[in-house]
This record gives C-alpha cells, structure tokens and sequence, in this order.
C-alpha cells in the first residue's frame, strides 16, 4: 500500500473544510469588484501557489494521474444550471487554511433580481456593499429584503470606501443605524457591520490601523468564522426522483439527489403523494454501493417493494412527510419584461417535476423599499408578489424555509420556455383535497346522447370587427334549424354581465377568456354544441380552453379579416377612436393580436358572404360527426 501523496492529502483536507456559499451585492459603483478581486488575489495566490507544488509531487509519484479534480469543491453547481436559470452569474472559487469559499458574483444592472436570486439560492450568506459616500439606498434596501425572500439568514453590512470619508466612525455609525432599522423586520440570525476600503485593503483580509474605533474583525476573518449551519443532512429525508432506472428486468433503482436528510439500507420511506411505502435495500452509486447517504449526494435506491413512482415523485421520511396539494401559497419574484398574467398558464419546475400552473390570485405586492403591502393586479420585472398558485395536478413540496430545494420553484413560459418567475412557496393551500368531484350518474355522454349531438366549443378568434359574431350567429342559427342545441357566448354579451368587472388590459383579457373557457366547458359537459365569439388575442389562453376540454371538443376557428378592412367597416366606430387615442390599449392597434398557428379552420370573410362560411362550417361539422 502506498502512503497518501502530499496531493491526496490536500484534497482531503480541502474536502473536510466547511464549505460558505456567499453572495455579493452592490450597486454598480460601490466597488464589489475590486472587493471581490482582493479576496481573490490575496487567498487564492496561496492557495495555487500549494497546489503547483503538489501538483508537481503528483505527476512526479504518479498516483492520482495530471487532473486535479476541482469538481469536488464545487459540486452542486451543475444541478443548478439544469434549472434552466443560467444567466450572469459568476461562481468564484477560493481557500483559506480554514475554510473554502465559493462566492457568487452577480451584475448589478437592471435584471439584477433574477441574477440575484440565482445566486442568492444557494447561498448561505450575503455580503451587501453600501458606497459609504451615499449611505443606504433603495438598492440596498431591495439586495437586503431579496436576500431574506431567498432564505439567507446571515448578512455582512460592508460599507465600503469608508477611506474617503476619513474613516470616520461617526459616518459608518449613521449607516449601520440606517440599515437597522430596515433589516430588524427581515430576522437575518447574524448580522455584521465592516468598515472597510477595498481599495486599499482596510479591513478586509486583515484589520488596518485606519480605523481603530472599529473593534469587530476583519472581512475575511469573519467569512471564516461565521456559524451558518446549513445542516441539510439533519433535515426530514426528501430525494426527488430524477429518473428511474431500469437497466434489465432484475433492477429497478429510483436515482435523484437527495435534498434533504439521510438514508440508510433498512430504512422505511414513502412515496409523498401515494403515500405507499417500502424499505430501503441498496444505496447504489457509481463507486459502489453505500451504507448511508446524506442532502448533496446523487444516488440510486433501490426498494424491497414493487411500488408506483415515476420522475417528479418525491420519497420521503414516512414520519415526516412534505406537503401533497395542487394549491399553495408563495412569493414570487418576476424575472420578465413581460408582466406576470394572474390566469395565464406557465409552466411550474419543483424539483424534478414540471407542471402546468397558473397565479390563482395575486394577494398583494411588496414595496421592497418601504415593505408595505400594495395592491396590484399584475407584477412587473423585478417585483415581488405574495400570491396562490394552482397546478394541474397536486406535487409534494415543503415550505420553503423549511428546505430551499423542495420549496423553491420556478415558472416557465409556455411559449419562449424562458424563466420568467422565481417562488418560494410559503404553505399549502388545502382547498383541493377537501373538495371532490361529484360522481354523477347523469354524465355528459348522457346529456349529448339525448340530445343526438357530440358536444364541442367553435371557438372563433380574430380581430374587432372581423366578423366572428355574425358568422358564429349564422351558424347557431342554421343548428338550431336542424333541432341541435347550442349556445352562443359572445364578447359583447359577457362583458356586461359574468365580466363586467373586466376591462382590456393583458391581465383582464387573460382573465376574461379564462372564464369564458371554463363556462364553455361547463356547457360542453351539459352536451352542447358552443360557440365563442371573442378576439381572444393570446396563443396562451387560446390554448388553455383547448386544454380544459378533451380531444376533439374544441375546434379554433379563425376568422381572418385584414386589419385594414376591419378598420374600413368600423361597426362600432371604435378603431377611429382607438386611433385618435382616445380608447387605449386596442386590439391590433395598441395591443396585440396573436395569429392563431394550429386554427381547424381558417375563414376569410373578404372571400365569400357570412352565409357562405357558416355554411361551410356546418357541413365541417358534419362530416366529423358532431351532428349525431
Ligand atoms: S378579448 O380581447 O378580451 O377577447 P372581447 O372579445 O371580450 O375581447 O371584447 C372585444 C369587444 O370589446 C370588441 O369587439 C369591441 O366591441 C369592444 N372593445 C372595447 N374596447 C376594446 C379594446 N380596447 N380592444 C378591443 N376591443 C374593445
């Protein structure tokens, strides 16, 4: 047996350092690079200079081959980016004799939550640089409440140039004072105050003489001293399931990282939302199996029992399992230029699962400056809602204070598959599981079949004007004609009485094809034949009544009419209004209108009369067999 190398024991050593994830903010002047280059230079010189030396030894003893493996030390990382939020977030890595370090630098511009909160979600402490010239700021204030949003329980107040205020303890007093009486309401566990010059190093890897008033210690002296106690090892066990592998018939392993607890062969655990449960009889991995496993490790379980889990489930410790619901409560950090529509579905990721979701109700927003509570319909970039979400089916989750890994999630446009919102989901909201469905005898097969027709929505789409309502009016009149039943919603209708309370904003348009999806699927369960008139001007809810209803009872129909006709009939006079600008935010004027790509019809009104095409539409009905 050959000793350990010089190497092998550094790596050891480095392994059995503790680990701070860290956060840097700041405004774009307040000097976090030059902060963050200091610590750098004067910790990680050191640190390379021991490494080429041992690196040296290694090649010369030959044992653990050229690579020196830096994966170890910033494990973690890659699960993140997976996520999907790659965005400008620099992970920096360095080591002291005490501790290592990898600290997140994010770009202070104006997309800076969406960079903050990637850095900030995994991070166990935040250093928040103030230019001690300007003192607290807005920005500073928004960085501190961000932080704490994202479950940092350890802050590091630097207020940095304190060299160009003559180091005067009078004026960093002023600031620490400022900052506290902000951040007392946030409930940060440590909470520290450095004078500090990056410049000129005072204070940051050792105490200088500038500023004998200042008895705490040094910046860096206390990033290594610093008890976060992150311990996710001792938290209820929880791995989501990644995959499942099933290599051969005589294998079946469940393979995830786990995020939370421990595990051991023998163990009992339970599938979260079956609530099924089984024994642990291998931990499986790449260098063989395991007798334990703790938070971080990515793994393969296998169990004593044929039981039902697919990717997206969640094992859990069967005395402390996560939350089951399709309902919750959470903040919300909108990420988007395009704002946040309450109604509109996106795609929800936790952990390993994804679903569609939409914001149930936006209960309030947050004033990151004042933390007051303001009322709000939508959330712009960078805005911080609290609100309910619902799913389409229920997820297993934990608050996320309690675990920022099955706790956090984020939401995804359905259309540019961006990251558009980050949440941390507060609790869950149990409305779902107390309401079931009636079983009812009379069914929506019965109801068609007496009626000798197959329910169906003709969903017609288009712009003002454009004819949607009397070609739908014809073709309703032409059914009834032939004894079928049918029901007609049209804009104008519902808008003065189920949606009166809606205008013509983004949000109160989603809003309005919301419901109006949601009516027409309660009249096509009643067995009728529906139309919708509406400009539904959104691929996204178009969609979503599609997806309310089962295949085959939803046909889209177009009705496409150039805007500059529609313009020339002006039935109601409106496009000359909404061009003098007196009514805002018109279709295909001032807001958009989004061409249906996957329309079953497709009518152009300037080619034929109204009765031509309802017509057409009928016998399309026909020949697939609506008509009985
Ligand atoms: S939708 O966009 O939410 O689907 P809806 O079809 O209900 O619109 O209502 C459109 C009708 O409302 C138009 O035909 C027009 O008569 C009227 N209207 C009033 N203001 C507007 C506006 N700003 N944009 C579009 N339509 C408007």
């Amino acid at each position: 047996m050959n000793a350990p190398t010089d190497l092998q024991k550094f790596l050891a050593a480095q392994e059995r350092k503790s680990l701070l994830r860290f956060l840097t903010c700041g405004s774009v002047d307040d000097g976090k690079s030059t902060l963050i280059g200091r610590l750098l230079y004067d910790t990680k010189l050191l640190f390379e200079d021991t490494l080429a030396s041992l690196e040296k030894d290694s090649k010369k003893f030959g044992t653990t081959g050229e690579d020196i493996d830096f994966a170890l030390l910033v494990d973690g990382l890659e699960a993140e980016r997976e996520q999907g939020i790659t965005i400008d977030v620099a992970y920096r890595f360095f080591a002291t004799d005490k501790r290592k370090f990898i600290v997140a630098d994010t770009p202070g511009h104006e997309q800076y939550t969406r960079n903050m909160a990637t850095g900030a979600s995994n991070s166990d402490l935040a250093v928040i640089l103030i230019d001690a010239r300007k003192g607290v700021l807005t920005q500073t204030r928004r960085h501190a409440y961000i932080a704490s949003l994202l479950g940092i329980r350890h802050i590091v107040l630097a207020v940095n140039k304190i060299d160009l205020m003559d180091y005067s303890q009078q004026v960093f007093d002023g600031i620490v004072a400022d900052f506290q009486a902000f951040a007392a309401r946030l409930n940060f566990s440590t909470q520290v105050a450095i004078p500090i010059s990056a410049r000129f190093g005072v204070n940051v890897i050792a105490k200088g003489d500038e500023t004998p008033w200042y008895k705490g210690p040094a910046l860096l002296a206390h990033l290594e001293a610093v008890d976060v106690d992150t311990a996710l090892a001792d938290k209820a066990f929880r791995l989501p399931v990644q995959w499942v592998n099933r290599p051969d018939l005589d294998f079946r392993g469940f393979s995830g990282t786990i995020a939370g607890g421990r595990v051991k062969p023998g163990d009992t655990i339970a599938v979260a939302k079956s609530g099924k449960t089984s024994r642990v009889t291998r931990i499986v991995t790449m260098d063989g199996d395991l007798p334990e496993a703790v938070a971080g490790d990515a793994i393969t379980l296998t169990l004593a029992d044929e039981v039902d889990i697919s990717r997206g489930d969640v094992l859990a410790d069967p005395q402390a399992r996560p939350a089951v619901s399709d309902q919750f409560a959470a903040h919300l950090l909108w990420m988007s230029d395009d704002e946040l529509l309450p109604g509109r579905q996106y795609l929800l990721k936790l952990g390993t699962a994804t679903v569609p979701a939409q914001v149930s109700a936006l209960k309030h927003k947050i004033d990151v400056n004042s933390l007051d509570h303001l009322a709000g319909k939508t959330l712009a970039l960078n805005e911080v809602g609290y609100c309910n979400i619902s799913l389409s089916q229920p997820l297993a989750f934990d608050p996320y204070k309690d675990n920022r890994d099955t706790g956090g999630f984020i939401l995804i446009d359905r259309f540019t598959n961006a990251t558009v919102g980050a949440g941390m989901i507060d609790f869950s909201l149990m409305r779902a599981t107390n309401v079931h469905w009636q079983a009812l005898d009379v069914n929506k097969q019965a109801r068609a079949a007496m009626k000798g027709q197959k329910p169906v929505i003709l969903w017609f789409t288009g712009l003002s004007g454009s004819g949607k309502s009397t070609i739908a009016n014809l073709v309703e009149k032409s059914l009834a004609a032939e004894g079928k039943h049918t029901y007609l919603l049209d804009g104008d209708n519902v808008r003065h009485g189920l949606n009166k309370d809606l205008g013509f904003t983004d949000a109160d348009r989603v809003e309005n094809i919301r419901r109006v999806g949601e009516t027409a699927k309660l009249f096509v369960d009643a067995g009728l034949i529906v139309l919708t008139a509406f400009i539904s001007p959104f691929r996204s809810e178009r969609r979503m009544a599609r997806e309310v209803v089962g295949e085959g009872e939803f046909l889209e129909i177009f009705v496409d009419t150039p805007i500059e006709i529609c313009m020339q009939r002006d039935p109601k006079g409106l496009y000359e209004k909404a061009r003098a600008g007196t009514i805002k935010n018109f279709t295909g004027i001032d807001s958009p209108y989004e061409t249906p790509e996957k329309a079953e019809l497709t009518i152009r009104p300037v080619e034929g009369s109204p009765e031509f095409h309802a017509q057409a539409i009928v016998k399309y009905l026909r020949d697939k067999g609506y008509l009985g």
